[in-house]
């Protein structure tokens, strides 16, 4: 479904006349249906290898999507950011029919594509509200059911959740759980939250960073929907906190420069309660 081979990007920084690579040499491979997470630290090249894909940017190497060389964004693909990027001046009955508007389909089929899914979120009794009279939480769930009423074939979702609450976010994992595993789309996930990658994803894709590449992939294979208790959850979720030890390790050093003496046991690990919080 999703091809990336080998691709390298580099940005020009400001005001440096060398290049900086931000993405060395990734390759990876999605399956049609698959749910894979890019897991890494702040500035791995997470954001920048979702936007290859989403054809908002271009590097050297090849980004095909169904057999077919991205070339640009298209309707197959649809982008669901941290922030909603919802339209202030409408509705979510509106926002959410914005794009079938574009699209020349009539009102009332419109008004029924959207309504489909914004029942299927759970904010059937919010359709007039404007987004300023949302939560956060109801805002994202506004973007996602703005994203499938295009009914693309990828979801692209870029820490999707990572303005929001915890008790929110848990919610918002078993929704989104619960139309994937009814509309079977495929799924790129951008996260820092390594509890959330493994809660939602068929596989975890780990990144290091300087230059970002892909460290080590993890498959989840617990049973859906997945239960929070699931000990084979727990099992990866530690697995996946040692590989990212030495990434951890390497982004404090290169912040922290001399002043770095955190010793490798003081990097939260395997038995801190707040593992799966962040990196
Ligand atoms: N347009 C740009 N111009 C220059 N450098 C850029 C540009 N976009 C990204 N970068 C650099 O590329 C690297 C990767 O950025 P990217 O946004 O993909 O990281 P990320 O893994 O998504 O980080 P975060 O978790 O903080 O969102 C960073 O060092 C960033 O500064
Ligand atoms: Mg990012």
């Amino acid at each position: 479904m999703i091809e990336i081979r080998n691709v390298t990007k580099q940005f020009q920084s400001r005001g440096q006349s060398e290049l900086f690579t931000a993405l060395d040499d990734v390759s990876l491979t999605i399956g049609k249906g698959e749910f894979v997470s890019l897991l890494g630290p702040s500035g791995c090249g997470k954001s920048t290898l979702m936007n290859l894909v989403a054809g908002l940017e271009t590097a050297t190497g090849s980004v095909e999507v169904a057999g077919k060389q991205v070339k640009g964004p298209g309707p197959d693909r649809v982008v669901v950011f941290q922030e909603h990027a919802l339209f202030p001046w409408l509705t979510v009955l509106e926002n959410v029919a914005f794009g079938l508007k574009q699209k020349g389909i009539g009102k009332k089929e419109r008004t029924e594509l959207a309504m489909e899914q914004i029942r299927s979120v759970h904010l059937s009794k919010f359709v007039d509200r404007y987004p300023h009279e949302l939560s956060g939480g109801m805002r994202q769930r506004a973007a996602i059911a703005r994203a499938l009423a295009m009914d693309p074939d990828i979801l692209l979702m870029d820490e999707p959740f990572a303005a929001l609450d915890e008790q929110t976010r848990l919610i918002l994992h078993r929704e989104l759980e619960d139309i994937w595993l009814r509309t079977k789309k495929t799924i790129l996930f951008v996260t820092h939250n390594i509890r959330e990658a493994v809660m939602l994803s068929d596989r975890v894709v780990v990144m290091s960073t300087r230059p970002g590449a892909i460290k080590k992939e993890f498959k989840v294979q617990a049973a859906r929907p997945r239960h929070k208790a699931d000990s084979l959850l727990h099992h990866v979720e530690n697995s996946i906190m040692e590989c990212l030890r030495d990434e951890i390790d390497k982004v404090i050093k290169e912040e922290m420069g001399d002043e770095y003496s955190l010793k490798k046991d003081a990097v939260p690990g395997d038995s801190d309660p707040g593992m799966g919080s962040g990196i």
